[in-house]
This record gives C-alpha cells, sequence and structure tokens, in this order.
C-alpha cells in the first residue's frame, strides 16, 4: 500500500511542489482548458505538480491514457490520449513511447500491457480496482462453460488477465452490442456485468444472452425512481445513461452508451441541460468543450478511479513505479480475446 506521507516528503525533496500562483499564471494554456471546472487557487495547487509530470514525461519518452473519469486537473492538465476503455485498448496498441502511465484502473493497465508485452506500463495506484473485476475469476468462467456448454464467453474488458485469458473475446460498454450480434451463436455468455448483459439483451432480442451477477458499485445505484423524480423536477433535460446502469434506468434514459458513446452524443445532439447518469467527472471533464449545455447532477464518485492524483502519477514517473506484469502464458491467451475484439470492432465500424 503506497503510504502518502512518504511519497509527499520525497517528492519535496527533488521537485518544488508548493502552490505557484505565478507559475499558475504562465500555464495559460494548460488552464484554459479546465478553467469552467477548476478555480484559480485550486489551479495554483495543481500547476506544479502538471509542470513537473509533464517534464518528466518528456524525459522519459512516456505517454500518459487516461480514463474520460480522471480528475479534470488529469484530464486536461496531463494526459495524451484520454477515451474510454476501448479507446485507450486501441491507442495502447499505437503509442510510440516507450512508457506508458495508466491513469484509469488497474484491469485498464493490464490491458495495456498485454497489448504491449514490451513496453513499461505504470499504475500510479495498485490498490485502483474494479468492483466488476473483483467479481469474478477464471474459475467462475469455467464454471459459466459448464453451465451452458458450447456458449461462447464474452467478457468485458472490465476483467482481471485471467479471466479474459479464459474468455473467448472481450467487449466494452461501446461495441458490446455490435460483438453479440457478430458471434454465431444463439446462447452466449456474458461475464461480469449482468446489468450490462441484461442491456445487450433488450437490443438484441434474438440471442439468449446468459451472465454473471458482477455490478458497478457506482453505476447499480442508480434507481429509476430517481430518474423519474429528476425528469419531474427539471423537465426537459436530457438524460444520458451508461450502459452498467440496471436496465430500468436506461429505460427511463433519452439515450445510453460509453463514456465516449455519452460525449459523441452530447456533442451531436447539444441539448440545453443534460444529466449524466454515469461517474462525476465525467461532466466535468466535457464541460469544457460545450459551454452551451448545462450539466446537472447527480454525481457518483468511483473511489477506484479516485485514487489516481496528480501526486501518485508523478511518484510512478518518477520512482517507475508499480510496472504491470503479466505472466506470459496468461497474456498470450488473454490478447487473443482482447485483439478479436479490436478487429471485430474495426471490421463492424
Ligand atoms: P467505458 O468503456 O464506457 O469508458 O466504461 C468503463 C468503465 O469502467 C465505466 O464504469
Ligand atoms: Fe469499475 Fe464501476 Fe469504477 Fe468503472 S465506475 S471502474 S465499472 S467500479
Amino acid at each position: 500500500m503506497l503510504d502518502i506521507s512518504t511519497i509527499r516528503d520525497d517528492l519535496k525533496t527533488q521537485y518544488d511542489l508548493a502552490p505557484n500562483p505565478k507559475l499558475a499564471a504562465s500555464m495559460e494554456t494548460e488552464y484554459a482548458r479546465m478553467a469552467r471546472v477548476v478555480s484559480p487557487v485550486d489551479w495554483a495547487v495543481h500547476a506544479p505538480y502538471v509542470a513537473a509530470i509533464n517534464t518528466l514525461k518528456r524525459q522519459r519518452n512516456a505517454a500518459i491514457l487516461a480514463h474520460n473519469y480522471m480528475t479534470p486537473e488529469i484530464f486536461h492538465g496531463v494526459a495524451d490520449v484520454v477515451g474510454d476503455s476501448l479507446q485507450l485498448a486501441i491507442e495502447a496498441t499505437r503509442t510510440q513511447a516507450d512508457v506508458i502511465v495508466q491513469c484509469g484502473v488497474h484491469f485498464m493497465a493490464e490491458t495495456s500491457k498485454i497489448l504491449n508485452p514490451a513496453k513499461t506500463v505504470l499504475m500510479p495506484d495498485m490498490q485502483a480496482g474494479c468492483s466488476l473485476a473483483d467479481s469474478i475469476t477464471a474459475a467462475g468462467v469455467e464454471e459459466m462453460r459448464a453451465r451452458y456448454p458450447n456458449a461462447p464467453v464474452v467478457s468485458y474488458v472490465n476483467t482481471t488477465a485471467e479471466v479474459k485469458a479464459a474468455s473467448d473475446i472481450c467487449c466494452t460498454s461501446s461495441n458490446a452490442v455490435q460483438i453479440i450480434r457478430a458471434l454465431d451463436a444463439e446462447t452466449i455468455i456474458m461475464t461480469p456485468d449482468k446489468y450490462l448483459a441484461q442491456n445487450v439483451a433488450a437490443q438484441v432480442p434474438e440471442k439468449r444472452i446468459v451472465w454473471w451477477e458482477g455490478s458497478c458499485i457506482v453505476h447499480e445505484q442508480y434507481t429509476a425512481q430517481d430518474i423519474r423524480e429528476f425528469r419531474d423536477w427539471n423537465p426537459g433535460t436530457r438524460i444520458i445513461a451508461h450502459p452498467e446502469c440496471p436496465p430500468e434506468v436506461v429505460a427511463e434514459a433519452d439515450f445510453s452508451g460509453s463514456t465516449k458513446g455519452i460525449l459523441d452524443y452530447v456533442s451531436a445532439e447539444r441539448p440545453a441541460r443534460a444529466m449524466l447518469v454515469t461517474e462525476c467527472s465525467m461532466a466535468s471533464n466535457i464541460s469544457d468543450a460545450h459551454p452551451d449545455v448545462e450539466f446537472i447532477g447527480p454525481c457518483n464518485m468511483c473511489p477506484y478511479m479516485k485514487m489516481i492524483t496528480l501526486e501518485k502519477v508523478l511518484w510512478s514517473l518518477h520512482t517507475m513505479t508499480t510496472q504491470i506484469e503479466v505472466a506470459p502464458e496468461i497474456a498470450d491467451k488473454a490478447r487473443l480475446a482482447v485483439q478479436r475484439m479490436i478487429d471485430l470492432s474495426a471490421r463492424q465500424a
């Protein structure tokens, strides 16, 4: 476990990280991207970290791959690539950097390593897990196979390398429907997200989808009643839900999609008001590019995503820790499942 006091003390001896309004003012371009959601006082705190990370990144030939749920100072301040799980996996195969710093959760770093065995992949906090990835093991996949012989296993990327290795193909929120439709099978096993599976099943009624009983601790909190009450309170608001939400929540929404799908929908539709039924930082991160859209509540935080901070990113690059390792025999099998997904998505697109 990372001891934050030790990290802080050590970093202080190497970098000047005190709040610095002068430096903050000199970094106008970086600040402009987050000025709507980060106050000047907070920017003065973040700026020394952003400057140090960006310098170190160049020295190490590192690229920062950041998920859409990262805080705005990471998302706009230090990331080289931002996106949903599928975009990050694809970008991991394209980067010319020697080092990838994964600003997201552990399964995302593992996916980058699986796709780039020769590169160094750094995870700023190894405790940043995911309730979905924690819900199933490779033995669970085998249990499903025994229950539904001959049914292919489609595992969400929110799984460990071992689970990916035990699966036939992966999917993300943005391509799950495509993948399920493309598989030549009547019965298909989806793991580990029961809600994603149920939401896909509603769109692909011609297939029988069976699922593992996992769920996301952030999205499962929303209820259909919440959404109805919100609509009554704020009529005309466009309600956009992530497919990890329960199906009755998705049914109440105007649109459902992956985090990239949410961004694309907002960019295309430009509603006057929008409610994103997903993690807090999503609205903060896209609000800058959409000043004409008013984003209103609710706000559920992913405790895992929020373990990644500027301080830990700097520490990770400074010490080149923690390096992700995946045993080659697991990585080789997991790569097949991830690569099949990437190839199938590209063909369908
Ligand atoms: P996306 O692929 O939509 O970004 O989702 C990843 C995730 O963990 C959402 O909770
Ligand atoms: Fe996992 Fe949910 Fe957090 Fe996404 S939001 S990383 S699915 S716990």
